[in-house]
């Protein structure tokens, strides 16, 4: 039996290590902000407009529209590991499947339902129906998607990244809009390159 006082090291050390692991993320500063040359900042650099847009009595989409607020929308956020995402979802729309590679996303819905999922490392899928008030998590950079399957009543969903630039692989597109070599995508997904190049088609720019 190893003396306690080996087991607590241990136990602190192992809390360390998973404190370490968590707090992975945006590198930390050494200033209390960054501000871009030429730039003296204000209230209004610490200030993000567009989002007004959503509460216009104008606004319609007709599919869905992710507005972002990250650094390169709104340049405060840089260095401080925050951003935010408006994801509007018309009647029947989807936000593909899609990854972060930098950041876990905290999904609250704000109106209507979301049919949510996300697969983790172990092929294992995880769904839920949301309803409005609900708050889902996306582990950090697993694949993930949101479905509105109601065809008549819009959803609207506010997304939290913990990270300036969260980043977004859209499975589809990184497969299917790039120039990947149709024989590698055949064998990939155990069909013929005649399908592959259909499935390329519908990213093609529309005549
Ligand atoms: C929508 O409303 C906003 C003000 O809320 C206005 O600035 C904009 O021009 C309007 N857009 C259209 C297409 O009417
Ligand atoms: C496919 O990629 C091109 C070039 O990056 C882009 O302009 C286009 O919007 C993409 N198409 C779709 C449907 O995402």
């Amino acid at each position: 039996m190893s003396p306690p006082i080996f087991k607590v090291l241990t136990l602190i050390i192992s809390v360390f290590a998973i404190m370490q692991i968590s707090t992975a993320g945006d590198p930390d500063i050494l200033t209390d902000f960054i501000v871009p040359p030429n730039t003296i900042p204000d209230g209004n650099f610490f200030t993000f407009t567009g989002f007004r847009v959503i509460f216009s009595p104008n606004n319609t989409v007709s599919d869905f529209k992710v507005l972002k607020a990250t650094k390169v929308e709104f340049p405060a956020l840089d260095g401080q590991s925050v951003s935010y995402a408006i994801l509007e979802f018309p009647g029947g729309s989807i936000n593909p499947p899609h990854t972060h590679p930098r950041s876990a996303e905290l999904l609250f819905t704000v109106e209507g339902s979301l049919q949510v999922g996300f697969v983790d490392t172990t092929n294992k899928l995880f769904t839920q129906t949301l309803q409005t008030g609900d708050l889902f998590v996306f582990p950090k950079g697993l694949v993930h998607f949101q479905h509105n399957a109601d065809p008549q009543k819009p959803a609207l969903a506010i997304s939290a990244f913990g990270s300036a630039s969260a980043g977004t692989v859209s499975i589809p597109s990184t497969l299917f809009n790039t120039t990947i070599d149709d024989n590698v995508l055949a064998l990939a997904f155990k069909t013929d390159v005649a399908t592959i190049q259909t499935l390329k088609k519908g990213f093609a720019p529309k005549a």
